[in-house]
């Protein structure tokens, strides 16, 4: 089987839509592996948000991940899940998601924008290794 991670952010879980976004993708047919509801430490955030530091958004970025309890957790199918996931999600800005996505549905600010999935299948690898070192 083919993982990638899911955070349910904590805009996501503030506004109660974790069930949501889980039964979206097991409607597809992906399933989850395993979860965890936590305020991510910032030492994590920052390791996962590595490639944005700097950006003039980082310091919000890095705010707003941490305010709150987020719903991590690591999903599969069998093959391109990374893909399909991020394909459910719609684009990272919600005004450009179509409906039936995630974010089009779901969101309207970029800021918020309520699930992160991995964009790669290397950066799955890496970041499931950052939240679940015992599954890597
Ligand atoms: P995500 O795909 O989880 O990873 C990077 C995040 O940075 C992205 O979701 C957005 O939430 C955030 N982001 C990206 N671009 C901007 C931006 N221009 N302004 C604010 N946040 C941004």
């Amino acid at each position: 089987m083919n993982r990638t991670l899911l955070i349910v952010k904590p805009d996501g879980v503030e506004r109660g839509l974790v069930g949501e976004v889980l039964a979206r993708l097991e409607r597809k047919g992906l399933r989850l592996v395993v979860g965890r509801l936590e305020v991510i430490p910032r030492d994590l955030a920052a390791a996962h948000y590595a490639e944005h530091q700097g950006k003039p958004f980082y310091d919000d970025l890095l705010a707003f991940i941490t305010r709150s309890p987020a719903f991590v957790a690591v999903v599969e199918g069998p093959k391109d899940t990374w893909r399909i996931l991020r394909t459910l999600m719609g684009p990272t800005n919600p005004a450009e998601a179509p409906p039936g996505t995630i974010r089009g549905d779901l969101a309207t600010e970029t800021a918020e924008n309520l699930v992160h999935g991995s964009d790669s299948a290397e950066a799955a690898a890496r970041e499931i290794a950052l939240f679940f070192p015992q599954l890597a």
